[in-house]
């Protein structure tokens, strides 16, 4: 059966539909998502063996290196009992380094699988694989320095199982802002809801691009730009580290440059961090956090919010597979 519904809002249903863009959820869709986020965490966590994507094959097409999304996808599928056909660098090792197009690369693996996960560098890509794809629902796994909305999700429901609500929080963003898909994808999320107010710590060359921020701030989300760690406020209920993302340079001596700037280390969290101030990453760390926070008990990187990824994750397929309800 042909696919009938492209790239648009989920509106409570998400079954075959895809996953582009935090643009397509609404609150309520957050919601939904969650509840199954929960019971997924109970088949997850508690390894309850699962049938729920039996007989399923997902497609995880990654055109960009990644070891934490891939692996993350691909224990989600698994955990419920589906399988995956794994293409890693698909520019070295498939029929793409012989010149076949993106197109029909997913024209091909959608006669073989459910769904598709796809990453790739250049912003646009994953919408283009879901107009290619005319049977199967296409995941974006990150594109470019676009979006990345299964991180976003799972960001979001970290923060909501730490503060236990999506509004009237105060975040702290730091980083890279201009290429950082994840963070694109957050500030889209936090939108939805009311009385969020953000503030970005970036170096200047990292801004927001003027486009999004004009953007962003229309949405109805507070965005505060600010430059110095003295300027976070003392009261946030996150703070949101990134990593500044090299491959985005043209040179390595512009990297070089603004790279690190801001590390979050015990001197930090003791001069601005509160009680309930949560620490939050989406990972590869490259120096911006140092490994002395690792143990503090408000740091969510590597322990909830790693997990909360696989969870959400599977709650994401099952409900776009049509699984769940
Ligand atoms: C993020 C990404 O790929 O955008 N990582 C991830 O999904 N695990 C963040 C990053 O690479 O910095």
């Amino acid at each position: 059966m042909a696919k009938s519904v492209k790239t648009t809002t989920i509106n409570g249903n998400f079954k075959g539909k895809d996953i582009l863009s935090l643009d397509q959820f609404s609150p309520k869709d957050i919601s939904i998502l969650f509840k199954r986020t929960l019971k997924m965490r109970d088949i997850g966590a508690n390894a309850r063996p699962s049938e729920i994507l039996k007989g399923n094959i997902v497609t995880l097409i990654f055109y960009e290196p990644s070891s934490r999304t891939f692996g993350s996808f691909g224990a989600s599928v698994k955990q419920l009992g589906g399988a995956t056909i794994d293409i890693l660098d698909p520019k070295s090792f498939s029929s793409v380094s012989k010149g076949e197009t993106l197109e029909d690369t997913i024209r091909v693996f959608e006669a073989y699988c459910d769904a598709i996960v796809i990453r790739h560098p250049n912003m646009g890509t994953a919408q283009k694989a879901a107009e290619a794809a005319q049977h199967v629902p296409v995941i974006n796994a990150g594109d470019g320095i676009g979006e990345h909305p299964s991180q976003a999700l799972l960001d979001l429901f970290t923060i909501y199982e730490h503060a236990e609500k999506l509004d009237g929080l105060t975040g702290v963003l730091a980083g890279d802002m201009l290429n950082g898909r994840t963070v694109h994808s957050l500030i889209r999320g936090l939108a939805k809801y009311k009385k969020n107010k953000l503030y970005l710590l970036s170096p200047k060359e990292l801004k927001l691009s003027r486009e999004d921020f004009r953007k962003f701030s229309e949405s109805g989300i507070s965005l505060i730009e600010i430059s110095s760690t003295q300027d976070i406020p003392r009261d946030a209920d996150f703070w949101y580290w990134t990593r500044v993302q090299k491959e985005r340079f043209k040179s390595l001596r512009k990297y070089e440059k603004v790279k690190n700037k801001f590390i979050l280390d015990n001197r930090l969290i003791s001069e601005r961090a509160g009680i309930n101030t949560i620490f939050m990453h989406p990972l590869p760390r490259v120096g911006e956090i140092l490994t002395e926070v690792d143990n503090d008990p408000r740091a969510a990187y590597l322990r909830t919010e790693v997990r909360n990824g696989m969870y959400v994750r599977m709650a994401l397929i099952a409900l776009v597979l049509g699984k769940i309800k």
